[in-house]
């Protein structure tokens, strides 16, 4: 999919504009690419509420082409050099380069908790650049779509970030995510997220994209994700919460089974991670409470239940699991991205 012709050959000009956007969490993992940016299986995600990114981007006409991107007020040279190169990708928009980027960002949930923040962080400069492209060509098309579209180019999963609730990518279209509806039994649903462990991941999700290039099982993990994304999306539709949470968990888990049994292999949980999962799955089995868990690329748990459920399953966290964790950040379904 290419961006709107009216953003070809436009004249740059001053302009700053804001916006807030969450980061997310899969349901269903996109993990493995197809060429450029395009995923080798739909993925489906709840995008969330507290875990966000503020980012203010200023753009000034420039002869020469610079990004400065200040987190928290601090210069970070290595983020903006990822913007640099992620702008320099846009053959679409060659004429980005006669610009001066300011870029002041700040997320708000605590840096270094190990919870990923490129789905925030690039899909809210994203908006911030589709606002400018918007307001540069006067175009009036689908503002959310083409965010999505660019924000995908950033980083695959932030592409989801731009539309609250539930999104899917890779189903209606490889090139931009799309909202869907769920049942209302699960559209309160609840996150706390347990961090296990701050420190940052030795591998990137770039390389263990990579690494299903030549992985003995990918054939087979894109045919189980294909069917774990229409069994996800039946569960979430009819409000089936046994179902979405027995995929939820054999995702996480299948996620991080690739990554183990990849050509190079390599392990993200601790100890702490399988130790708490064994106490949760106990706790479901004495209580038959709807309490889940899944995993992102690290050893953070995400645990996620119905909102009816939370004075039960909180006490149940702060007695039984905090004692594992560094931190529990405490988190829910969102509605998506506001300019602020
Ligand atoms: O968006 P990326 O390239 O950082 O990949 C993220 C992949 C997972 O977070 C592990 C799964 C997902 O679908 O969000």
């Amino acid at each position: 999919m290419k961006l709107p012709s009216t953003f070809e050959n436009l004249n740059p000009k001053q302009f700053e504009t804001s916006w807030k956007s969450p980061s997310n969490i899969a349901f269903v993992k996109y993990w493995g690419k197809k060429g450029h940016q395009i995923p080798a299986n739909p993925s489906l995600s709840m995008t969330l509420k507290e875990c966000a990114t503020k980012t203010k981007v200023i753009f000034t006409p420039s002869d020469s082409f610079e990004v400065d991107l200040f987190l928290d007020g601090v210069r970070e040279e290595k983020f903006g050099l990822k913007i640099k190169n992620y702008l320099l990708s846009l053959i679409d928009l060659p004429w980005i380069k006669n610009n001066s980027i300011i870029i002041e960002t700040h997320n708000t949930f605590p840096h270094g908790t190990g919870i990923a923040s490129s789905a925030s962080g690039l899909s809210a400069f994203a908006l911030c650049l589709t606002d400018y492209l918007f307001y540069l060509s006067g175009e009036n098309g689908d503002f959310f779509k083409i965010a999505s579209h660019l924000s995908r180019l950033a980083s695959g999963s932030a592409c989801r970030s731009v539309y609250g609730g539930f999104t899917t990518w890779g189903q209606e279209s490889d090139y931009f995510a799309s909202p869907i509806h769920v049942h209302p039994e699960l559209s309160e649903l609840r996150d706390s997220i347990l961090v296990i462990d701050e420190s940052e991941k030795k591998v990137s999700s770039t390389s263990g994209h990579g690494r299903m290039a030549e992985h003995a099982f990918a054939k087979t993990r894109f045919l189980q994700a294909n069917k774990n994304f229409d069994l996800m999306s039946s569960a979430l539709t009819t409000g089936d919460v046994e179902l979405m949470g027995q995929i939820l968990e054999s995702e996480a888990l299948s996620l991080h089974a690739m990554m183990m049994t990849s050509p190079e292999s390599y392990i993200l949980l601790k100890p702490n991670t399988l130790t708490a999962i064994e106490i949760i799955r106990a706790f479901r089995q004495e209580t038959k409470l709807p309490l889940y868990f899944t995993l992102d690329a690290g050893p953070n748990l995400h645990l996620i239940y119905p909102a009816v459920h939370q004075n039960k399953i909180q006490t149940f966290i702060n007695n039984e699991l905090s004692p594992l964790s560094v931190k529990v950040i405490e988190d829910e379904k969102g509605e998506g991205p506001q300019r602020c």
